[in-house]
């Protein structure tokens, strides 16, 4: 199964009508349309603007979503807390020519500012590329953090089993 379909899988299972959630990588929006459905409300960030247009096209007339043109190291500058999951989908959008790509300390911040903004008993799901530049440190860095401060992870799916295949994280937060 790829990563994509196990994650589409495991949302319907965390999140309800009754919920705030975040999408921290917006994309093409295939994230963001999925949680639109399952979700109260929705917020997506992504750092080009070729993105945001591409998601506001894809959700079509939903009317649950709120895209915000940012980086997402700056979601503290938009959200107040209580936040039932966040979703990061890291990496680049393949086929754009100069793509954006998350940064491994850039996406460090991020989760700590995630984690802080998270409701009590609510999820973080993070699907890592370790293929490209920059995404088997990025991968080393997140998870080595999630190690050291006795972050909860209560699930893991690997693609295949090169270290170079996308691995799914799947975070719980329990006070
Ligand atoms: C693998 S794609 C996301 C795919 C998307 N979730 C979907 O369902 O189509 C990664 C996205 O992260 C965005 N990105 C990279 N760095 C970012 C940052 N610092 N803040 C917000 N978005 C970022 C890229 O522009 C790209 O659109």
């Amino acid at each position: 199964m790829r990563t994509n379909t196990f994650v589409h899988k495991y949302l319907k299972g965390l999140i309800s009508k009754e919920d705030t959630v975040v999408d921290m990588t917006a994309g093409n929006g295939n994230d963001t349309l999925l949680l639109s459905k399952l979700a109260g409300k929705v917020i997506a960030f992504d750092i080009s603007p070729e993105a945001i247009a591409s998601t506001r096209v894809r959700i079509n007339d939903t009317d649950n979503v709120t895209l915000i043109n940012d980086n997402h190291v700056n979601i503290d500058k938009y959200l107040g807390g209580n936040i039932r999951l966040f979703v990061f989908n890291l990496g680049y959008l393949p086929h754009s020519e100069h793509p954006p790509v998350t940064k491994a300390e850039e996406t460090l911040t991020a989760f700590k500012k995630a984690y802080e903004l998270l409701s009590d008993n609510g999820y973080i799901v993070i699907t890592f590329y370790r293929g490209h530049k920059g995404g088997l440190d990025e991968y080393y860095l997140l998870t080595d953090y999630f190690k050291d401060n006795d972050i909860n992870v209560i699930e893991r799916y690997e693609a295949g089993s090169s270290l170079l295949e996308p691995v799914v994280y799947i975070i719980k937060k329990e006070i």
